[in-house]
């Protein structure tokens, strides 16, 4: 198999070359159809995990905005719960779930994102933290309609 390249939809493209006709911000997220190019085709550095995943867990004061006032701890102990179960924990290396302090889009909370995309969401219920994790943490594809 040639490393330099990728095949979608029947297409073969070449990469070698590829991430230096991107700026940075581009490459870190290179998507296209909600495929995500893994960074190492693009010869960027791979991260210690395959994706990194912050959830924001503050708590502020009463009254004042913050993600803790949506269950975001729950939702963070209950993706951890899941990505355990599904065996696609950081003991594999694969997929790693942290608390954050406050990420500064309080008004867009609840919010976490994952690395290395860089890709931000935010959440309802536990639904929508179930379709991150199969879509995007297990499978690659970003959950645009969740994106903020
Ligand atoms: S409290 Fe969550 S982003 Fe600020």
């Amino acid at each position: 198999m040639d490393r330099n390249k990728i095949e979608i939809d029947g297409v073969s493209s070449q990469l070698a070359g590829l991430g230096s006709k991107f700026p940075r911000s581009t490459r870190k997220t290179a998507t296209r159809s909600g495929i995500i190019f893994p960074h190492s085709l693009l010869n960027i550095p791979m991260s210690y995990y395959q994706r990194h995943v912050f959830f924001c867990v503050n708590q502020r004061e009463a009254g004042a905005v913050c993600c803790n006032n949506y269950g975001a701890q729950a939702m963070r102990d209950y993706a951890k719960e899941r990505i355990k179960a599904l065996r696609l924990d950081s003991k594999n290396k694969r997929v790693r779930i942290n608390n954050a302090g406050c990420l500064d889009r309080c008004n867009e909370g609840p919010v976490i994102v994952v690395y290395p995309e860089d890709v931000w969401y935010t959440y309802v219920d536990q639904e929508d933290i179930d379709e991150i994790i199969e879509e995007h943490l297990k499978n690659g594809r970003v959950v645009e309609r969740l994106k903020i």
